[in-house]
């Protein structure tokens, strides 16, 4: 883990994570906490992310402040704005997603545009709103949560998988682009991880054992530590070993058609 002091100098004083409610969100909201930056949360559900900014408060003395928007709005950022006036966001943790799981055409057009919206829109907009203060400031970070579905075609999340390519070369682009500036910025490519929106996709992973599954914590913490030196990463030793090789070593069909035929075994009926 970098050091507390070394992380806010470079990343603080405050943080912004988007999906903070649950999942991988909170463990962020948890592990920068820890490092003593203040955070700004925000999520959908207003309950559980109260008790996110709580416990962490608790655990760590830090400020913490709560948003409660939904990523879809058209105006969300307005929101986002009165809630960070007169604060400097030093690191943006973009995170939340909208990721339903199911054949293309079983899924409504709505549900499409929705996936446009929370997992390409919004991290735009955020990344335009506060990288833009950051490069201004010449220091910060900025984290996109991509996924290892982002480099081939996946069966079963064709749209989402699409999106999360987006998110991914955005970072890199950016992490080109503003290298030299003090702004890091990282795509973070995990694997399926145990969270509450992987586990209420209900997989059936008893049937193919392709990749392991990871944990929240330790695919937060590579995260943050590799922030600033490099530009994508895939959590788990074994994730970026199997996905890496695998890339490498078969033609771009078969690769679709393996990590298809994974997909099907998970979620075909
Ligand atoms: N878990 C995995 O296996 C996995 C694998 C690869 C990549 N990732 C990526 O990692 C990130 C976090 O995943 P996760 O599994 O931790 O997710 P999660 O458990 O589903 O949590 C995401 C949080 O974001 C909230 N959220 C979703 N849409 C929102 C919106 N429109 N506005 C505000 N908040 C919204 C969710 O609320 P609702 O539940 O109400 O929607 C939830 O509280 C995502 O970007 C995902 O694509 C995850």
């Amino acid at each position: 883990m970098p050091s507390s002091q070394d992380f806010k100098s470079r990343y603080g004083p405050w943080a912004l994570v988007t999906g903070a409610a649950w999942g991988l969100g909170t463990e962020y909201a948890r592990q920068i906490g820890a490092l003593g930056l203040n955070l700004v949360l925000l999520d959908i559900r207003a309950d559980d992310l109260q008790r996110v900014a709580e416990e962490v408060r608790g655990k760590s003395g830090v400020e913490v402040r709560v948003v409660v928007t939904d990523l879809a709005r058209i105006d969300f950022i307005e929101t986002v704005r009165r809630e960070t006036e007169g604060i400097e966001i030093g690191l943006l943790v973009s995170n939340a997603a909208y990721p339903p799981v199911g054949l293309f055409f079983d899924q409504s057009l709505e549900d499409k545009m929705r996936m446009i919206e929370v997992n390409c829109r919004a991290p735009l907009i955020l990344v335009h709103e506060f990288g833009a203060k950051m490069l201004a400031h010449k220091r910060g970070g900025i984290i996109m949560m991509s996924s290892g579905s982002a480099t081939q075609g996946v069966a079963y999340v064709a749209s989402y998988a699409a999106t999360k390519a987006y998110n991914l070369i955005l970072a890199e682009s950016l992490w080109d682009e503003l290298r030299g500036s003090g702004v890091d910025v990282l795509a973070v490519m995990p694997g399926a991880t145990r969270t509450t929106g992987f586990e209420l996709s209900k997989p059936h992973l008893e049937r193919s054992t392709l990749a392991p599954v990871n944990e929240p914590k330790p695919t937060v913490a590579e995260a943050l530590r590799v922030l600033g030196k490099t530009p994508s990463w895939i959590p788990g030793r074994r994730n970026r070993w199997i996905l890496t090789l695998a890339q490498r070593l078969l033609p771009r069909k078969q690769m679709i058609k393996l990590v298809g035929s994974n997909m099907r075994q998970w979620y075909g009926k």
